[in-house]
């Protein structure tokens, strides 16, 4: 399985300060955004990645992360010209993954929580499509899994003004080999863009997308609007603070796990 981080986008949430610099290179506390997502997918195991940024960022992220031999990691990196939504990381990401499973985790997701790394690695081989859900309090900004009360997934709702459950889509999926595949076949949602909704309905539709609950032991931060980036470098501080252990350190994570 490889890996494939989003980290282009808009960010008009965060306006003005993303007119300037991209929003997964903000500082969460005392490291760049992208530390975080990049360091889930390390502790699921994965080592070639393959970046998605902007144009006009890429340089920006290379000086950051380079090739990521440092880290023990191969890295690719790849533009998406326009925000046309997440689905098309899939499309744009096809010659990377050369017909094999992928992680996809956004540039701006934050997860932490005991165990989480072993469990993303139990789960890389992976078959159809695995995504996660999570019980926020408002899920109206995010895709919405219902389920029947034997735990089945009846519906997944990309931001619903009427959502259906609390449960929301946190930004990391897992795909089997036809990821690519289907999102070609996606047609661009009213929004103009490529939803990873639609693309998780495809797997849905055949019968073969599985959606685990994550523990309320796990968290999970969307750290694209003021107030959640705000809170979110408060979170990271007062673990640290409190645990003397590190979040999200790709140097030590690399340590860690053997590849320096
Ligand atoms: P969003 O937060 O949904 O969108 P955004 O980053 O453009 O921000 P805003 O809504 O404030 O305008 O995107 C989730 C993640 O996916 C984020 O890390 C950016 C990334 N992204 C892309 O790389 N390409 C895209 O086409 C989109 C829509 C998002």
């Amino acid at each position: 399985m490889k890996g494939i981080i989003l980290a282009g986008g808009s960010g008009t949430r965060l306006h003005p300060i993303t007119r300037a610099v991209s929003k997964q290179l903000l500082p969460i506390y005392d490291k760049p955004m992208i530390y975080y997502p990049l360091s889930t997918l390390m502790l699921a195991g994965l080592r070639e990645i393959l970046l998605i940024t902007t144009p006009h960022d890429q340089a920006a992220f290379q000086r950051l992360l380079g090739d990521g031999s440092h880290l023990g990691l191969e890295l690719s990196w790849i533009i998406q010209e326009n925000p046309n939504g997440l689905a098309e990381a899939l499309i744009l990401g096809e010659e990377f993954l050369a017909g094999g499973k992928c992680a996809l985790i956004l540039g701006d997701n934050l997860f932490y929580g005991p165990g989480l790394g072993t469990h993303l690695a139990q789960n890389t081989a992976v078959a159809g499509a695995l995504i996660f859900a999570y019980q926020v309090s408002d899920p109206r900004a995010y895709g919405v899994v219902e389920f029947d009360d034997a735990g089945r997934v009846l519906s997944i709702e990309e931001k619903p003004a009427e959502p259906k459950s609390s449960f929301a889509v946190p930004g990391i999926y897992f795909y089997d080999e036809r990821a690519s595949a289907f999102a070609r076949a996606l047609t661009p949602s009213a929004r103009g863009e490529l939803e990873i909704t639609a693309l998780n309905n495809a797997y849905l539709e055949r019968g073969e997308l599985r959606v685990e609950v994550l523990s309320r032991a796990t968290t999970w931060l969307d750290t694209g609007t003021h107030e959640s980036l705000y809170e979110a470098g408060g979170l990271i501080r007062t673990l640290q603070h409190r645990t003397g252990m590190r979040i999200g350190d790709v140097e030590q994570i690399a340590r860690d796990q053997g590849w320096l």
